[in-house]
């Protein structure tokens, strides 16, 4: 597996596997790598010939400086963990290596309609951010297949319209939710849940079920804003402080679901300070 700090070492990695006529998948993370990220990758090797991965912690789609701080880094485990799941190239770079111009940065990806509303109502400047990382990662990589979970339900929405509207060759690919057999999905976040919070945690999903069940056949909007409010209290009151539950169209993510066949639940909620998301789709009668 090679190992790359630098824009001029990936990219020459890259050259040679496109010199072989190889294709490649790239899995954009942010390490402190579990088995979601792993699914991401077997999946990686299963659409192409050559798979990059890249480990960044992107500073530009925190939203709170803190956030930043305490974002857990193993870099040395993650590298180990790739080797051993047969990734070919893995691209290490600093914020000094993606962002040489620091605060004079000035070419930003923006995505309006889907960078501004739900999650990204609450974390001003994250989906900003991720798509401008994202388009430098593809410009970097220039991958056949660039694979994300559906754990970040509006990360993916996101990047499959960015693609399409700038032209993008590559292909996205959605690999599903991967979970602890309590529910709870996996997340570099977990690690900073203390006993108490990891053993709560789980219940995020499990309600989430729960109102899934009830929105199947739900017909008013009142009736699905009453389901979720419910929704919001238990978890309250259980130890959560529930941040934001939607309910919205799975393919548009407009909250006008009268008419919608499949939509998704997606949810936020703190344990403590960690901010936990995850969602759920589900296909109306
Ligand atoms: P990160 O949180 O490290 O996640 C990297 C990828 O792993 C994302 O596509 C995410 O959806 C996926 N993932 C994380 N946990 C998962 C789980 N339990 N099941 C399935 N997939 C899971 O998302 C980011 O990093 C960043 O925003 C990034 C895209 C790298 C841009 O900086």
């Amino acid at each position: 597996m090679k190992v790359a700090n630098s824009i001029t070492e990936i990219r020459d990695i890259v050259v040679g596997f496109k010199k072989e006529l190889k294709t490649i998948a790239l899995v954009p993370t942010m390490g402190n790598l579990h088995c979601g990220h792993l699914a991401l990758v077997e999946e990686a090797k299963k659409v192409a010939d050559r798979v990059v991965v890249s480990v960044f912690v992107n500073p530009m789609q925190f939203d709170r400086a803190e956030d930043l701080k305490s974002y857990p880094r193993t870099l040395e485990n993650d590298l180990a963990l790739l080797e051993k799941a047969g990734v070919d190239a893995v691209f290490t770079p600093t914020p000094e290596i993606m962002y040489p111009q620091g605060l004079n940065f000035q070419s930003y990806i923006e995505v309006p309609d889907l960078c501004n509303s739900l999650e990204g109502a609450l974390r001003p400047g994250h989906f900003r951010g991720v798509a401008t990382v994202v388009s430098k990662l593809f410009n970097i990589v220039q991958p056949d297949f660039a694979c994300f979970g559906l754990k970040d339900y509006q990360q993916v929405a996101l990047i499959k319209e960015m693609v399409r509207d700038l032209n993008f060759q590559l292909k996205i690919v959605e690999v599903p939710i991967v979970r602890y057999e309590d529910g709870l999905a996996y997340s570099s976040r977990n690690n900073l849940l203390n006993q108490a919070e990891r053993s709560i945690a789980p219940l995020l999903n499990k309600s989430l079920k729960a109102l899934a069940e009830k929105l199947v056949t739900a017909k008013t909007l009142d009736e699905v804003n009453r389901l979720v409010d419910e929704t919001c209290n238990l978890l309250d009151n259980k130890g959560f402080r529930t941040d934001d539950i939607t309910v919205v169209d799975a393919l548009t993510l407009n909250p006008e679901i009268a008419g919608s066949k499949k939509v998704v639940i997606l949810a936020s909620a703190y344990l403590g300070k960690v901010r936990l998301i995850d969602n759920l789709v589900v296909d109306r009668q």
